[in-house]
């Protein structure tokens, strides 16, 4: 394997709530290659997001990095000062969100909105910004530049503000694309669209993309390598085929069970009984210990690690420890 573009270190992050110390991120730990699509899945509450705030140094002044490393290209970005970090957001990485409108303003049209952008990162006149414009739109399937750029973000569908929020994403070239959610709040055709989309653009321009989602079917269908997070932590994470033909944690199990089936309808999906634990800081011993099935009298005492248990895959989980020596 190459140098990887990021790694991401034994994070451990938390918020200081009017209730206490909430310990958000323990022990994270995952890298992405150049030019990958990476997964980060798991339920909501498990820390997808935090994690995408955390690489972007976009976390809320309530939280803090407590220790860990997140290495771009080699350099630690925790080490960086938050001028520095603007630099890296607006030219290095760039993020999208679940739901777009909270990215556009409402009171202006999208073409003055993307032309601010691209004019104050290029330093160019407003008719190159515009023509740049339209190279993005087109890169990523939006016709007709002029109507949309009279438009306000309200006059487009879901899916076609997110096309643009990709678009401007783009713009200052990134290396690395941080997509949360960008499919939650479409319908399932759209969906399909964006997602084919973003490993159009992942191969075409060669950029890495993290893509967070609470569905792992999304995974399956677009995801090189992935990270399955559970309260905080990494339970397992490899190269998807290996992870979905073998994967090594209930958890992931649990996960694979609750991908919706198109195919049968109406069949309700099995979902995991139980929740994720609200401060993952507080838990002792293995955090899906109260919705495993599998759960041994060890899970609730020590806290398992993440392992390989193949090439370039890991998992934190007893069992396979324990079938070996029973
Ligand atoms: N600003 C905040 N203040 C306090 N706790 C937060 C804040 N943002 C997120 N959290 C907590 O951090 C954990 C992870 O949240 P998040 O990353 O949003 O989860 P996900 O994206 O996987 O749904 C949750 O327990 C959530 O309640
Ligand atoms: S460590 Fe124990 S409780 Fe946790 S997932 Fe594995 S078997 Fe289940
Ligand atoms: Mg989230």
């Amino acid at each position: 394997m190459t140098m990887p573009l990021l790694q991401v270190q034994h994070l451990h992050m938390e918020f200081k709530t009017s209730r206490g110390t909430l310990r958000a991120l323990n022990d994270v730990t995952f890298d992405v290659q150049p030019g990958e699509i990476f997964g980060i899945v798991g339920e909501t509450g498990c820390g997808k997001t935090v994690t995408g705030l955390s690489i972007l140094g976009l976390l809320p002044q309530s939280a803090t990095i407590t220790q860990g490393r997140i290495l771009f290209d080699g350099n630690d970005l925790l080490k960086y000062s938050s001028k520095e970090m603007r630099k890296v957001r607006g030219a290095q990485i760039a993020m999208i969100f679940q739901d777009p409108t909270t990215s556009l303003n409402p009171v202006f049209t999208l073409g003055k909105q993307l032309s601010w952008v691209i004019r104050e990162h290029f330093g160019i006149s407003e008719k190159e910004a515009r023509l740049r414009i339209s190279q993005m739109f087109e890169s990523v399937g939006l016709p007709d530049v002029e109507r949309i750029m009279r438009s306000y973000p309200h006059q487009l569908s879901g899916g076609m503000q997110q096309r643009v929020m990709i678009a401007l994403a783009l713009a200052c070239q990134p290396k690395l694309l941080i997509a949360d959610e960008p499919t939650t709040s479409l319908d399932v055709t759209i969906q399909a669209q964006i997602l084919a989309l973003l490993k159009e653009l992942c191969n075409r321009f060669g950029i890495s993309i993290i893509l967070i989602t609470h569905n792992l079917g999304v995974i399956a269908k677009t995801c090189d390598r992935l990270a399955v997070l559970y309260a905080g932590r990494v339970v397992e994470s490899g190269p998807t085929r290996d992870v979905f033909k073998n994967p090594q944690h209930p958890y992931t199990n649990g996960l694979m069970r609750a991908i919706p089936k198109p195919s049968r309808h109406g069949e309700r999906m099995e979902v995991i009984p139980g929740t994720v634990p609200l401060n993952s800081g507080d838990v002792v011993g293995c955090a899906f210990a109260p919705r495993c099935k599998f759960t041994m009298e060890r899970c609730r005492q020590e806290t398992p690690t993440l392992e390989a248990v193949g090439y370039d895959h890991y998992a934190a989980c007893f069992l396979r420890e324990e079938n070996r020596v029973g």
